[in-house]
């Protein structure tokens, strides 16, 4: 690994913060929430802390320089020109796609999305009183790809597409071919693409993800992007919409007015700008960072665990383990791995029940955390081993 520079090492007490991961359940090792146990950027903290040290946090407008921030970072790192006209600010991720959901599509529309995928997908669909399409997703020699004639034959009935790129929670980074492709598809099946790009900063350090809008030329293109993932600040709750679709444009800003999802909180104007402008070269050590952390699951799962297989996984935090061969439901297995180790790993159905088999575990932590969790990880399927009278 490179000379490190940043502290990605200190094991930081995320307890009695009021932490979703840590102050939720009682477990002790957490892997589940995609949140990371490192400290932020340096010049974030300063920058929101300068900010704290105003003292009237009264209602804020969002500043040209925060899309500035955005517009530059695509442009310089993804080459995806985008402008401030085309751009509309959002609480979040999640908060935009259901508002756009509302906007796009009437109740009991279909929307398709690509299972196994990040299970609030599934909620917003459903709580939106629309209907989920599943593509599921091929999964062969440990590789997952697309299955094109499926994806056509579910767009034909939808009005609305929700790609995740990458790909929460197996880790692909999606070719440029199958953006074009899966444009060339939603533009004969007249759907429309929300592409959810909020893990697009955390690949391999030697890797790049595509974006949606670089790689196909479909104008019924709309994407979410957030510093919230590669920064480490999803709890300032802040995001953008783009689309240079006009028509759209104008509805989903409607949409977002009324929802109330488009006001901006104090701190985060200064978290984000200070992330894209200032922290970049934090985010380049944290990709080695993460990298390094892969090779260890990979290496101890070889070596203590190989019953248990890691999934290839070129972006995100966020690893997708094979456990299919210990034949048990992944809701049983993280059951049992929290009752007796304490070990919070999500169960592959929850998203979606092809992911059955498998656990996600979040790797966004110390190398100390991270060694713990997999030491939990054997002795909790040894336990298992026992109470199965030695079938592994
Ligand atoms: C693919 C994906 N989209 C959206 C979100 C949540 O985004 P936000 O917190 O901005 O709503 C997550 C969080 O894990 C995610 O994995």
């Amino acid at each position: 690994m490179k000379n490190i520079k940043y502290d990605f090492e200190s094991v930081i007490d995320r307890k009695n913060t009021n932490s979703l991961k840590w102050d939720l359940f009682d477990d002790d090792y957490p892997m589940w929430v995609a949140d990371m146990d490192f400290k932020v950027a340096p010049a974030i903290e300063k920058a929101v802390q300068k900010r704290a040290s105003h003292p009237v946090y009264g209602y804020t407008i969002v500043p040209d320089a925060l899309f500035e921030s955005y517009i530059r970072w695509w442009d310089r790192r993804y080459g995806f020109k985008m402008s401030k006209e085309h751009m509309l600010y959002s609480t979040g991720v999640m908060p935009s796609i259901s508002s756009m959901i509302r906007c796009l599509t009437d109740v009991g529309d279909n929307i398709v999305i690509q299972s196994p995928v990040y299970h609030v997908f599934f909620y917003v669909i459903e709580d939106n009183n629309r209907n989920v399409l599943e593509n599921q997703l091929n999964y062969e020699n440990g590789i997952y790809s697309i299955d094109f004639d499926d994806l056509d034959e579910k767009l034909s009935k939808s009005k609305l597409m929700i790609l995740c790129n990458p790909h929460n929670p197996v880790g692909k980074i999606w070719s440029k071919e199958d953006i074009a492709k899966i444009g060339e598809l939603c533009r004969k099946n007249d759907v429309v693409l929300i592409s959810d790009e909020i893990h697009c900063d955390l690949t391999d350090p030697d890797a790049k993800y595509n974006p949606f809008e670089t790689s196909s030329d479909y104008d019924k293109a709309i994407t979410c992007l957030s510093p919230s993932k590669s920064f480490n600040i999803a709890g300032f709750q802040s995001s953008i919409v783009h689309t240079k679709n006009i028509h759209l444009l104008e509805k989903i800003k409607t949409q977002m007015h009324i929802d109330n999802s488009d006001s901006c909180n104090v701190f985060a104007t200064a978290a984000v700008i200070a992330a894209y402008n200032e922290s970049e070269d934090w985010l380049e050590e944290l990709k080695e960072v993460l990298h390094e952390n892969k090779l260890i699951v990979n290496d101890y799962l070889a070596s203590e665990l190989p019953i248990v297989k890691l999934v290839r996984c070129d972006a995100t935090y966020l690893l997708w383990l094979d456990c299919s061969a210990l034949k048990v439901p992944s809701k049983v297995l993280s059951g049992f791995l929290r009752t007796n180790q304490g070990l919070f790993l999500s169960a592959g159905s929850d998203f979606g029940q092809c992911g059955d088999g498998f656990l996600r575990m979040n790797i966004a932590c110390p190398p100390e955390l991270l060694r713990e969790g997999l030491g939990r990880l054997k002795a909790g399927i040894t336990a298992l081993n026992i109470i199965n009278k030695g079938l592994y």
